[in-house]
């Protein structure tokens, strides 16, 4: 089967994962896919933050599970997590923000490296906390976030291929 393929039919959220901070070469390859990803009209208005210190992790986590009036960590104790940014001032910012975020997760995947979408990075950084910490990167106002990528390498079971709904093609004529 074409890697590509192999890649997308692969990949799982994943859930679970080992301590160790991924290596920079791979890094950097999830972050190239990540600006490689189309942008409506071209606009390149996604940005990165990549989280690496444990200290911040937790905090930016604590911040997330906070917007969502639950305990625990909804970062699954993964070691690495890049959060995407867009430029809301652009009709299509969500738009390319997410697909940012899908050839991340599929470069990750294509490493051998874990990650899942993990929500509520717009709620998390609309409060005054996550405004303050978007200024201290250099965010303008007017960029909000879209989604967190967590990432590590996986500490579990390869997860099969996932089921995935039928009839969902139509050959429009
Ligand atoms: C927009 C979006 C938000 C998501 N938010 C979460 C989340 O907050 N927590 C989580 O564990 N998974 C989250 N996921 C992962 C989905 O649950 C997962 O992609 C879905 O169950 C399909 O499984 P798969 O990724 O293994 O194919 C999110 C996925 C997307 C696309």
């Amino acid at each position: 089967m074409n890697e590509s393929m192999k890649t997308i039919l692969e990949r799982r959220s994943i859930r679970q994962y080992k301590p160790e901070h991924v290596s920079s070469e791979e890094l950097d390859y999830i972050l190239q896919a990540g600006v490689y990803a189309p942008t409506s009209s071209n606009h390149q208005d996604t940005k990165f933050v990549i989280v690496r210190k444990p200290e911040l992790l937790a905090k930016i986590s604590r911040m997330n599970a906070a917007v969502n009036g639950a305990a625990g960590d909804p970062f699954y104790g993964a070691p690495d997590l890049i959060i995407v940014f867009a430029d809301s001032n652009l009709p299509n910012w969500k738009q390319d923000g997410a697909l940012a975020m899908g050839n991340m997760m599929n470069m990750a995947k294509a490493q051998g490296i874990g990650s899942c979408w993990i929500n509520r990075a717009y709620e998390v950084f609309e409060t005054e906390e996550g405004r303050a910490l978007a200024r201290e990167w250099g965010l303008p106002e007017s960029y909000k976030g879209v989604g967190n990528m967590i990432l590590g390498y996986p500490d579990c079971e390869d997860p099969k291929p996932s089921e995935r709904k039928p009839d969902r093609f139509y050959f429009a004529e």
